[in-house]
This record gives C-alpha cells, sequence and structure tokens, in this order.
C-alpha cells in the first residue's frame, strides 16, 4: 500500500503537480463564479416564476350574493391598506387530502412559499369586521391572460377574483390596477428564507422580515402562527400613497 502510494507520487514529476494545483485552483474559481451567477438567478427567479396550471378552472367567478354570512359595505370609508401574505405550506396542510389535490398550489406546494392572499383596503376604526369596505363591485370573471400575469404571487384564480370583488373594488378602479399596486408591493418586500427557519416563532420571522428589509418597521407587519410554531400570515400595512404604516393608528 504504502509502495504504491509512494511510486504514485514519484510519477508526478515537479511539473505534473504545478498543472494539477493549476487545475485545481481554476476549478474552484470555476465553481465559486458559477455559485455566484446561480444564486442570482434563483433570487431573481423567485416571485416570478412558478409553475402554471395547463389549463384554469372552468369557473372562478366570485358572487358574494351566494355566500353565506358575506355582507356588502359601500359606505366605509378606506383609511389605509393592508396586504395579506399566507403561508402555502401551512395553509395547504389545513386542507383535507381531497381539497388539497384539487389546489393547484398545494399539489406544487414545494413551489410556493409566502404567497399574496390579498389587498384589503381598511376602514380606520372598524368597531367590527363588517365596518370594513366589502363587496363593492361585481365584475365578470376575469380573463386567462390577466390571471396568469399574476398567478405567481396569487397562485389560485378563484382567490384572485373573490379578493379582486371583496376587497380591491372598493378602492381601484380596475382588477389589473389593484393586481398591479399588490405586485409592486410584493416585489419591494424582501422575503426571508421561511423554509429554513427550523421551529420558527412569530418573533423570529418579525425579525428576519426586519432585518431584511431595512424600511420596514415593527408596527407596520403583523404575524399570525398556527400553534404551536407554524407560521400563518404575514400582514404589512401601507398608507393611502403607499408608504408603510402603523398598522394599530
Ligand atoms: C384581459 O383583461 C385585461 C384587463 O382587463 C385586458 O387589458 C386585456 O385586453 C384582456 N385580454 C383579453 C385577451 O381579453
Ligand atoms: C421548538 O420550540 C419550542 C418552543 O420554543 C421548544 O420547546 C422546542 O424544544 C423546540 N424544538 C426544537 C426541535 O428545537
Amino acid at each position: 500500500m504504502e509502495r504504491q502510494l509512494l511510486g504514485t507520487y514519484e510519477c508526478l514529476n515537479h511539473k505534473g503537480l504545478q498543472l494539477i494545483v493549476d487545475a485545481f485552483f481554476t476549478a474552484v474559481i470555476c465553481f465559486l463564479a458559477l455559485m455566484t451567477i446561480w444564486s442570482r438567478v434563483n433570487a431573481a427567479a423567485i416571485p416570478n416564476s412558478c409553475p402554471l396550471p395547463p389549463q384554469l378552472k372552468a369557473k372562478y367567478d366570485f358572487n358574494w350574493k351566494l355566500k353565506n354570512g358575506e355582507k356588502q359595505n359601500l359606505i366605509a370609508k378606506v383609511a389605509y391598506l393592508k396586504l395579506v401574505l399566507s403561508w402555502s405550506p401551512t395553509y395547504c396542510e389545513s386542507l383535507s387530502a381531497a381539497n388539497r389535490n384539487k389546489q393547484f398550489q398545494c399539489r406544487n406546494s414545494d413551489s410556493f412559499g409566502l404567497i399574496v392572499h390579498g389587498l384589503w383596503p381598511q376602514a380606520a376604526k372598524p368597531a367590527s369586521i363588517d365596518d370594513h369596505p366589502r363587496n363593492c363591485q361585481d365584475d365578470k370573471q376575469l380573463n386567462a391572460t390577466l390571471v396568469k400575469r399574476f398567478y405567481c404571487m396569487m397562485p389560485d384564480e378563484y382567490l384572485m377574483q373573490a379578493e379582486w370583488e371583496k376587497h380591491g373594488s372598493c378602492h381601484y378602479a380596475t382588477a389589473n390596477d389593484y393586481l398591479t399596486t399588490i405586485e409592486n408591493f410584493y416585489r419591494s418586500l424582501n422575503i426571508p428564507n421561511i423554509r429554513s427557519m427550523k421551529n420558527s416563532t412569530q418573533a423570529k420571522i418579525r425579525s428576519a422580515f426586519l432585518q431584511s428589509n431595512p424600511k420596514l418597521f415593527s408596527s407596520a407587519i403583523q404575524i399570525s402562527m398556527n400553534p404551536p410554531n407554524r407560521l400563518k400570515e404575514v400582514k404589512i400595512c401601507y398608507d393611502l400613497k403607499n408608504q408603510l404604516k402603523n398598522c394599530n393608528s
């Protein structure tokens, strides 16, 4: 064994060794460069690409009048905006297996992380949830081009339609205006790597958001968890000029 090793060593004259060392350093440098490029590509790809369903559901229109307990509030004054983000893995876990399989978002749950639930124009001092603006305009089913354009941030056509009619239509003229505003908020956020946070707590998630978004401040973000330590939703508040705002005042 030792003899063999010695033999191998003797085979590598000085030049041979130099070539191996050079090749090694070249390989290390190439590897580091590729890793850097890959991490950039990967980071840029996150909210902008996702699997798309081959076909949208046939029907995803929303009609609040057919929904039990759903109300209309046309008189509430919009005081601020609340962006509601949902941690897709927790949402998907909460569904029965049969329902989970019906949802594209959950069948592909490895692809979806913190998605948009909706953007809610809110009243200033609601005595109850019914005091918020709600169901202001009915609209026809949004077309597939529009749905697909925003699908990666809001991966369900019915959710998109319902949030637009329930909430968006109380402050925005068109679904396109509503979804474009949401997209701008969503893209402006640096979403921390939640999947890598083992056993995360509300406090850990809040501080990760504050760290990765220097303009964000603690009162502008609300975090809700499902016990014990499963992220459910992240809410971020903006004033009517789209600037971050305290959620409680
Ligand atoms: C889809 O809807 C958008 C927004 O309303 C509109 O601008 C676009 O022209 C529509 N596209 C088609 C193919 O109907
Ligand atoms: C997770 O957090 C809980 C509560 O802080 C703690 O009791 C538990 O030991 C932690 N589990 C792991 C695996 O770190």
